[in-house]
């Protein structure tokens, strides 16, 4: 499956290019969503028109276009795609990538791009036989792009040879085979928690903290990304959604814990929520009225721990818990006392004495403390920091308990 993959469609000008809209309803009742970079040339063979009925967006085509530039620039193209697929990509192209051109969209944004590509060739077989496009074949191959065909057979100008596009269900299947490879985590399932909590006190007030969820959300991105079924229960943050993940979206510790519970069995589960502590005893029915100078005293008491109750033993503890302490001094040592006292398997303790803490920040400095020790990971983004967790994470679930 395919959901929550951004795939960006380069069409470029050959017979073949009508295959592209097979193509993309193909990638689309996969659950990907698809955006298209028409060229000039290809633009001789589709219409700009099917490809944005198809796709259901607009199709990219000039480079110099000030609105697609301020609006979404060639470099944003390739940011928001998870993978190149190039259909067709003709021996023009495929010599104008090989040379480091880019003296058009699709040629600027193949450069632009630090994203996997997968090209499908097309092209009279002498022209792909030629040693021009074999070696601009082996230069490309050599810098990462994946290529699927070119199929031997019948071709467009009456002759056969090898040249000729392979067939949409065969690309699909290497689009398939590619994120399944890179999806580490596939079959796995997820739960993360992550931003604030907001404890009611009356109707309109309570008591929250400056949680921004971001660390949070970017785990679960990352966990998606790496193919787990992932759900997300994140309190009020202004974190855009994770593509690709299940959200629930709550409000008190006690509705966090009823939708983790809900989302149980899992095979991971990540506590980035700032939980809060304590809660009013009762919340008012009725907006608290100011009565002659007199404040209310407010009662608290204790929320649920629901990283504690993740990591109680029983059938349904996940195999890996994994928490989150930020401390300022003694790190290792006080993430360790909290790995004992909430029994779960790893901290990630957040080094907050560097002036950037965790609420808000956009980088953390990490110490894993797991039963086999301590890992000091260099100070990175928070996207940089969920990367890394998940790639530990698939690491561990796939060695043999
Ligand atoms: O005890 P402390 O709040 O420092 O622990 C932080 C870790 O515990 C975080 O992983 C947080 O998500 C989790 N936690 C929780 N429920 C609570 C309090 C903390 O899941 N009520």
């Amino acid at each position: 499956m395919l959901h929550g993959k951004r795939i960006l469609l380069i069409v470029a000008g050959g017979i073949a290019a009508y295959k592209s809209l097979e193509l993309v309803r193909r990638l689309r009742e996969r659950g990907a969503s698809v955006r298209a970079v028409l060229t000039a040339a290809g633009s001789q063979f589709v219409t700009p028109l099917s490809l944005s009925a198809l796709t259901e967006d607009k199709v990219y085509s000039e480079l110099f276009s000030l609105t697609d530039e301020s609006e979404m620039g060639h470099i944003r193209l390739s940011r928001e795609a998870d993978l190149i697929v190039i259909v067709p990509a003709t021996a023009d192209l495929l010599a104008r990538m090989a040379q480091g051109r880019a003296d058009d969209l699709a040629s600027t944004v193949l450069l632009a791009a630090d994203k996997p590509v997968l090209a499908a060739p097309a092209m009279n077989h002498r022209m792909w036989l030629h040693p021009a496009t074999q070696a601009n074949i082996a230069t490309l191959t050599e810098r990462g792009v994946i290529f699927v065909g070119p199929d031997e057979g019948a071709m467009a100008c009456n002759e056969h040879g090898p040249g000729r596009m392979a067939e949409p269900q065969d690309i699909l299947a290497a689009v398939l085979n590619h994120f399944a490879a890179s999806a580490p985590l596939a079959g796995r399932r997820a739960l993360v928690t992550s931003g604030p909590t907001h404890e009611a006190i009356d109707p309109v007030r309570y008591v929250a903290n400056r949680s921004s969820g971001r660390q949070g959300h970017a785990i679960a991105a990352a966990l998606a990304r790496g193919g787990a079924d992932t759900v997300l229960v994140t309190g009020p943050t202004h974190e855009p959604d994770p593509p690709g993940v299940t959200v629930r979206r709550i409000e008190s510790a006690r509705e966090m814990l009823a939708a983790c519970q809900e989302a149980l069995p899992v095979d991971v589960a990540v506590c980035a929520a700032a939980v809060s502590d304590w809660r009013p005893a009762a919340a008012a029915d009725q907006k608290l009225k100011k009565k002659g100078g007199e404040a209310p005293a407010i009662e608290l008491v204790e929320n649920p721990d629901i990283l504690a109750g993740l990591s109680e033993p029983g059938n349904r503890r996940p195999s890996l818990v994994i928490g989150f302490a930020a401390e300022t001094e003694n790190i290792v040592e006080h993430a360790r006392a909290k790995r004992a006292r909430k029994g779960c398997d790893w901290i990630l303790a957040n080094d907050v004495s560097q002036g950037t803490g965790t609420f808000g920040g956009a980088e953390n400095t990490i110490h894993l403390v797991s039963a086999e020790g301590e890992e000091a990971w260099p100070r990175m983004t928070k996207t940089a920091v969920a990367e890394r967790l998940a790639a530990r994470i698939a690491k561990h679930l796939e060695e043999p308990a």
